[in-house]
Parts: structure tokens; sequence; C-alpha cells
């Protein structure tokens, strides 16, 4: 976790790095902190808490400098304390980290019998000493020769004393970018950090070595040979990245989804039918494989429940759904002719980069879906259906879980007609109803107001619960994370069914039920635990399809999803959760982009 930058050129140093750690703080805010080239010293400055409290004590002194490095940070290894904070200094070397040294407590004790005294708990420190250890003049050289001993993930940005105004980077399973400007060169953990100045970026692969030295960029392979950099270009604008007017990414996200679905699956629908061809996945991949695997984390995970449901559903086909941080370290037993999906947002959780890693490994086909272009998942995935929600700031995420959501369907579809179970015209028809539910999904938007109002009523309200079946759980599952990681009402989702074996016991009228009912099947069922929770006093609030009849005295407040009940259900009742979580966190006063504890991109395990 963790986001940095860099920059060395003409302008004022201390406003590129404040403004790049301020589109990075979705990374992690428990401390920020900057140093910067003066004349032939590098000054270090370094605050607890969020980047506002160090752009304050900064104010406008350091106006000449031209040239240094930022970070903000998600503690891993030490409290979130000043002196935790990055950069660290040690030596001749002055550098901030993303990632983690693994091999930290080893390499410090042979660093302190080379008589290096340590200031913090921290692995980026140690990192530090390392580098200047082994620093004999020549910078490039001196991080090759550290890094060929570091264990983990780590980011880079470094100044090396006697060489003001340069900065050095570089990566191995931690995110950079780089890129210039007629100013000068700046390097970050992503693109949000760049875009204001320059869309043509550059990714070093993992290992490669970057050097901005008086405002030039320069590239070096491995073995430090210079390289041609392979500029990219974003199609992201700065714009997207900001809050157009409304109060907090968060709500700005939720109100994109009707676009960022659109995006995302029209260039996959050709003549009415699915598609992956845009994506380079072969025609019949789905008819070929007798199994598949779907891994992720949190979000992610619940999609590919989602993901499970529809597919055995429509395809017929077997699918197995795992948390990648179990998944990674349990020896899975992988079937042969099978293949596997990663889903992740960012395309760097550790745990599912991990999981990915172990499936290739194995000679399993893995077809990733990532929001986040360029990222290491899609980079190592054999396949990637790139979603197009476009740059997701808010912590929890909303629009990249929708857009997921629909290119399950659109798997689903496909490897239905792939196996033979639905001939082009229920394709058709399937597609046609993807699509229905993404141009009602601006009426799910228009319904702020009365999900307020309920929320409203959640201010005091310590517990609740929502409850669902089938596919209806999974969204329930969903709705309570959106909940609890920005509200901080404790939350939690169960099969509808399984309430009486255990936890109905805490039902009272002080523990709201949230009772999901879109699958008309199961609406039966559904209706009669929600009558048990009625019964012990829990004030249940129905999320109903409007094609379905609900007996009035099985809840005491409906609210009505617009569309069809059944398989896409899902994308429209997912709004309605997502608008629960964001009102009631409003109401309690809580920091909805930024909530405690979290960081958007979870990049250890
Ligand atoms: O970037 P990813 O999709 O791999 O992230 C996975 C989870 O960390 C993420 O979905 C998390 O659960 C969200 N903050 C929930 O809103």
């Amino acid at each position: 976790m963790c986001g940095i930058v860099g920059y060395s050129g003409v302008k004022t140093v201390r406003q590129v790095l404040t403004d790049g750690l301020a589109s990075l703080e979705y990374r992690g805010y428990d401390s920020a902190g900057v140093a910067l080239w003066e004349g032939n010293a590098v000054t270090v400055i370094r605050q607890q808490g969020r980047l506002s409290r160090l752009v304050e004590r900064i104010g406008t002194a350091h106006e000449e400098s031209r040239c240094g490095i930022g970070h903000t940070r998600w503690a891993t290894h030490g409290q979130p304390s000043e002196v935790n904070a990055h950069p660290h200094r040690q030596g001749r070397v002055t550098l901030v980290h993303n990632g983690i040294i693994e091999n930290y407590l080893q390499l410090r004790e042979q660093l302190e019998k080379e008589g290096y005294v340590f200031q913090t708990q921290t692995d980026t420190e140690i990192a530090a000493a390392l580098i200047d250890s082994c620093y004999k003049g020549a910078p490039l050289e001196a991080i090759r020769e550290a890094c060929g001993r570091m264990e983990g993930a780590y980011a880079f940005a470094i100044l090396f004393d006697g060489h003001p105004n340069c900065v050095y980077g570089i990566r191995l399973g931690s995110p950079l970018v780089a890129a210039v400007d007629d100013t000068g060169a700046y390097l970050a953990s992503d693109l949000t950090a760049i875009l204001p100045y320059t869309s043509r970026y550059l990714l070093p692969e993992e290992g490669e070595l970057l050097a901005l030295e008086e405002g030039r960029l320069s590239c070096y392979d491995g073995s430090l040979r210079p390289m041609e950099p392979v500029w990219k270009q974003a199609h992201w604008s700065v714009e997207q990245a900001r809050k157009d007017g409304y109060r907090y990414f968060m709500e700005k996200e939720i109100h994109e989804q009707p676009q960022a679905l659109r995006r995302t699956i029209s260039p996959r629908i050709a003549d009415g039918l699915p598609s992956f061809e845009v994506d380079g996945l072969p025609a019949g991949f789905f008819g070929r494989i007798h199994k598949l695997y779907i891994t992720a984390c949190g979000t992610a995970l619940y999609c590919g429940m989602v993901g499970k449901a529809l597919i055995e559903k429509i395809a017929r086909l077997p699918v197995e759904v795992e948390v990648a941080s179990e998944f990674r370290y349990r020896d899975p037993i992988l079937e042969p002719d099978s293949a596997a999906v990663i889903i992740s947002q960012s395309g760097e959780t550790a745990d599912s980069l991990a999981a990915l890693r172990l499936l290739k490994g194995k000679g399993i086909p893995v077809i990733a879906v990532v929001n986040v272009v360029g990222s290491s998942i899609a980079r190592e995935a054999d396949y990637c259906l790139y979603t197009y929600a476009g740059p997701e700031i808010a912590v929890a995420t909303t629009k990249a879980y929708s857009v997921q959501v629909a290119m399950m369907y659109l798997i689903a579809i496909l490897a239905a007609g792939e196996r033979g179970l639905a001939d082009d015209q229920e394709q058709r028809r399937l597609v046609a109803g993807l699509e229905e539910a993404v141009e009602r999904t601006p009426q799910v938007l228009a319904m702020g107001d009365e999900i307020r109002n309920y929320a409203k009523g959640l201010k005091n309200t310590e517990s609740m619960f929502y409850i669902g079946r089938g596919l209806d759980y999974s969204l329930a599952l969903e709705g309570s994370l959106k909940l609890k990681e920005i509200s901080y009402i404790h939350a939690e989702a169960y099969a509808a069914g399984e309430l009486k074996h255990g936890t109905l016991a805490l039902v009272t009228p002080q523990t709201p039920v949230v009772a999901l009912a879109t699958q008309p099947e199961l609406l039966a069922k559904t209706v009669s635990n929600m009558r048990e929770v009625m019964a012990r006093g829990g004030p249940v609030l129905a999320l109903v399809t409007e094609d379905l009849e609900l007996d009035p005295g099985a809840c005491d407040r409906r609210i009505t999803i617009p569309g069809k009940s059944g398989i896409f259900a899902p994308l429209l009742l997912v709004i309605v959760l997502q608008m629960i979580g964001f009102y009631a966190a409003e109401e309690r006063g809580c920091d909805v982009d930024k909530p405690r504890n979290l960081a958007k991109s979870v990049t250890v395990e």
C-alpha cells in the first residue's frame, strides 16, 4: 500500500509533490512526508496524519527546491507516527517505499553489525541502510546490488547525497509509473498523480531502473544497460479523477454506474451476442473447459459469487469460488481442462496476484477481470478483460463492482453458447436482459431521497443484518460490507435460511434487518425468514423487485427495486445497497471516502 511520487525539473517541487500525494491519498493516509533537494542538501519533512497537516506545515517554505520525493503511508511495520513516516534516511540515502521487505529483520541484523543504528520499526529504514551500504558513488549500481538482497515487494523513489536534483526509482511487485513534460520528469505509484501534466507515460517492468536527473528521464534494464522508454497513452482524463461537484468520490462513483456499465458491455456485444474478441480471448474457450476457479478478495470475491451462480445456472459449468488469501496457501487440487478468473479492481491486490501466479504455475489459463490498465494482474494474466469503470478513488468500491458483475453476465452467456446450452436466440434474449437492466440503473439513482430517509434511521444503530437467498445472499454480503466499511455499523450477511440456526438470538428491536427478495422462486422462503425476524421484534426493510407481490405484514418497510425480478436484478439491487451504506455513513458523520484503517489498494497479504 502507500503512495509515492517524485519529480525533477524546473517547477517548485513542493507543489508537484503535495498535489501528487493528494491524488494518491486513497492508497493510505496514516502519515505523509517529503524530501526536497535544497542546494546540495536534502530536507526531510514528515507529519503524522492526513496530507493536509503536512501541507499546512510546509506552508510557502522551500520555494526554491526543484526536485524531491513524497509519500503517503498506510502503516504495515510500525505505528502510524511521525518517526515511522517516510521518507527515511540512512547515511547518504533518503527514500520513500511502497511494499514490504520480507527479510528485513535478517537484513537489520547484518546492517547493525556494520554499525547502522535504526530509529524506527519499519522495513523501509532497513532498505535505506542497505542501499547506503552498497553505495560507492554510483546510485544505480547501489540500487541494483541492494535490491538483489531484498525479498518482498517494493517501489522506491530514492535520493543520493552527491547527486542533487536527481531521483532514482525501481519496482518489484508494487506499481510505479513515470512520465515527462516540458518542465521535467515524474514518477508515481499511479497515473492519477501524473495525469494533470501529461497523458503519455511509461510502466517500468519489474527490476528496471529509472533515473530522473535534472529534469530528464532515463531508463535502464536490470543489467544497467540504457533502454528506450516504451510510451503508453492514458485514456483517463484528469477530470474523470475529480469529484465533479459531488461531495464525495463514492457518491460520484455510484452515479457513474450507468456510463461505466455501458462502456464495459458495449464493446463486448456484437450483433446482440456476447464476444470477447476485442480482448483476444479465443473463440470456444469456455467450450473446452470443464471447471472454472474464481478467486478474489473483498467485494471482488462477492462479485465472484454472483459469477458462480450465473455461470452454473446459465452455462452449467461448475465453478469454485474462493477467497484468494486462503486459496494461495492451501495447495488446491486443480482439475485438468480447467481455467481461472481473477477479479480485481486495482489489479494490484497481493493475495489475488499470488493466486494468479499459483494458477499459472500449475498450467491453468487465467483470465483477469481488472479495472486498472497495465496493473500487475492485468499484465501477468493470460487474458485480460478490462472493465471500463474509469478511475475509482473512494476506498469503498461501487462502480467497479457493478462492471465486474456485468462481465460475469457476459462470461455466463458466452459460456452457455459455447457449451451448447443456449442458441443464438437465447443468448440474444439474455444479452437484451442485461442491457435492459443497465438502462434502468438511472431509475435507481433517482431513488436517493427514499433511501436516505431509511438510512437516517440508522444513525444510532450498532448492529444489523442483511439476509437473502441465492443471488440475493451474494448481494447481502456486498451490502453488509459496504455498510460496515464506511459507516462502522456492525453488519453481517446471512443466507436467510441460516439465521434461525443461531444468529436469530441476536435479533431485537434494536437490530434492523435488510431482507433482499429479488429471486421469484425463493420469495416464499425468504418471506418466512422475514416473518421470523418480525416475530422477534426485529425491524425489517424489504428490498423487493417491482413485479413481486409481498404481504405487507412480512416487513416494516419496503423499497421497491425497479425492473424485473430474477437474474439481472443484482445490477439494480446493488445500487440501493451502496446508497444505504453511503447515506448511513454520511448521517453518522464518517469520512466516507477514506474510512479508518483501510486503503484502496491492498498490496500486502
Ligand atoms: O482491487 P481489488 O478489487 O482486488 O480489491 C479487493 C478488495 O480489497 C476490495 O474489493 C475491498 O473489499 C473494497 N474496499 C470494498 O469496498
